[in-house]
């Protein structure tokens, strides 16, 4: 029969599940990919912890008890991929994140996804510092076997998260986070918003650091390109000669807060065999480029920093 209207339930519609957090469903997928198996999981060595936050993507490990190791990240928080073709192949891992840190697509995620399909190695993808970014017309999150989210990282909500299954033979099952749900203003929050607008706001601003760069001795942005259909979380920079925390402070006292993600990284990530990432944590930080920001402000933002390392390069 031909009807009148759709009738079909589920049939256009993605596998995605909310709760409260990314953590949350990260925890779901953990639970349910490590049972009877003495395999590890692969992560990337760059994650951070905080007091007040706790570790976002590895206190969902520890919690599940579930046997881990780390793969190198180089400079531009790419994977190192001999390394981790080596790793994958080994044989020793049922499962590997990838994290595409500030919303930039990281690495050949097809390659990526490849490798780990020919090896056996369920992909997630962590897609916690963005939902909109795409490559080559595939969105983020649609690579991996499963993804997770983070709505209140992307929008100003107090809670939000939420994953995906791509690959419904992964044993991860769907799931209905009743007592986790996050809360219905945040749904509505999350409908409602205009994705179209926020998303080309934070791509301006990400530009006009860009354009409006003018040589900063000690300070360079950790990527001076913003490929196109990359929706940046934020504007990482390094700052050099040890000043980072130096600058932060000066900023915070022009009335400008930025972060530093991560700048202090978890123990388990050892110091000298992931020498890049310690050295990269003790030197980025995170200039906002969210949807609050307007255009002058990112003006003013990159007086303050000029201005503040002038001081501080002649006090060295
Ligand atoms: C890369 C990354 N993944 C996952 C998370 C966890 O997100 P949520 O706070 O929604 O649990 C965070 C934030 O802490 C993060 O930075």
């Amino acid at each position: 029969m031909i009807t009148k209207e759709a009738k079909i339930k589920n049939k256009h519609t993605k596998k995605i599940y909310f709760a409260k957090s990314a953590r949350m469903t990260f925890s779901h997928i953990l639970k349910n990919i490590f049972i009877d198996t003495d395999k590890k999981i692969l992560m990337p060595a760059y994650i951070g912890e905080t007091d007040a936050e706790g570790s976002g993507v590895f206190d969902p490990v520890r919690e599940n008890c579930v046997p881990y190791d780390f793969y190198q990240i180089k400079k531009d928080l790419s994977a190192d991929l001999e390394e981790l073709k080596t790793k994958i192949a080994s044989g020793n891992f049922i499962a590997m994140v990838i994290i595409h840190y500030f919303g930039f697509i990281q690495n050949d995620i097809i390659e990526i996804q490849s490798l780990c399909r020919k090896n056996n190695v369920i992909l997630i993808e962590d897609c916690a510092h963005s939902f909109h970014s795409s490559l080559k017309g595939e969105t983020i999150g649609s690579w991996g076997d499963l993804a997770f989210f983070s709505i209140h990282k992307i929008i100003a909500t107090p809670d939000g998260g939420y994953f995906q299954i791509n690959n419904q033979s992964v044993r991860v099952p769907e799931m209905i986070f009743m007592d986790n749900y996050l809360s219905s203003a945040t749904f509505e929050e999350y409908i409602r918003t205009d994705y179209d607008m926020i998303n080309r706001i934070r791509i301006q601003n990400y530009k006009r650091y860009l354009d409006n760069w003018k040589e900063i001795p000690g300070v360079i942005p950790l990527y001076s390109n913003l490929p196109d259909c990359i929706v940046p979380l934020n504007f990482p920079i390094i700052v050099q000669n040890g000043l980072r925390e130096k600058l932060y402070f000066k900023l915070v006292d022009r009335g400008i807060v930025p972060i530093s993600s991560y700048y202090r990284l978890i123990d388990e990530i050892d110091r000298e065999l992931y020498s890049v990432s310690y050295e990269l944590s003790s030197s980025i930080l995170n200039l906002p480029v969210h949807q609050d920001t307007q255009s002058e402000d990112i003006d003013i933002i990159l007086f303050h920093i000029k201005k503040s390392m002038q001081e501080l390069n002649n006090n060295a």
